[in-house]
């Protein structure tokens, strides 16, 4: 696995498996202490990919994760972009509130994402699929 700081190189991951989820984890680690970011802030964003890839997975039927450097001038940090074909998120309302699952989960992977990164960016459409790029900055 390479896990450079090449900047705008976008670093691919497949999401098929549940050790593909591993591997999601291990890459936006890696890329997050190549930029800098705390520790607490490493923890929150690998946690964000955790969930996010974990979606991906089971509603999304497995897709494809993208790590980026990004720099805005002033400060790194890390982009992350969970993309799948699945059948898209219907009430996008609904699926951001806490508690809401429409499978047995908890219902927080994506509210709780949404709070531990800086940005974060929906697009979905029933039969389209679901993009979702998060983006955490050092301080
Ligand atoms: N990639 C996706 N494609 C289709 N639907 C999705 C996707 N991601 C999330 N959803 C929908 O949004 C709901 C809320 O997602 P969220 O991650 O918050 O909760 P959960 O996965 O059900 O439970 P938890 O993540 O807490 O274990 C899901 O139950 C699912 O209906
Ligand atoms: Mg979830």
């Amino acid at each position: 696995m390479t896990t450079g700081v090449d900047l705008g190189q976008p670093q691919a991951q497949s999401v098929r498996s549940d050790e593909d989820v591993v591997r999601v984890r291990q890459l936006v680690r890696a890329v997050a202490v190549s930029v800098k970011l705390s520790l607490v802030d490493q923890t929150k964003v690998v946690t964000a990919a955790s969930e996010l890839a974990r979606n991906t997975l089971v509603y999304g039927g497995g897709g494809s994760v993208e790590v980026t450097v990004v720099d805005n001038g002033r400060r790194k940090g890390v982009q992350i972009v969970f993309a799948d074909s699945g059948p898209g998120i219907a009430d996008l309302d609904l699926a951001m509130t806490d508690g809401y699952t429409s499978g047995g989960g908890l219902g927080l992977g994506l509210s709780g994402s949404r709070r531990l990164v800086d940005e974060f960016q929906i697009e979905t459409s029933a039969g389209t699929g679901t993009r979702i790029t998060v983006t955490k900055w050092s301080r």
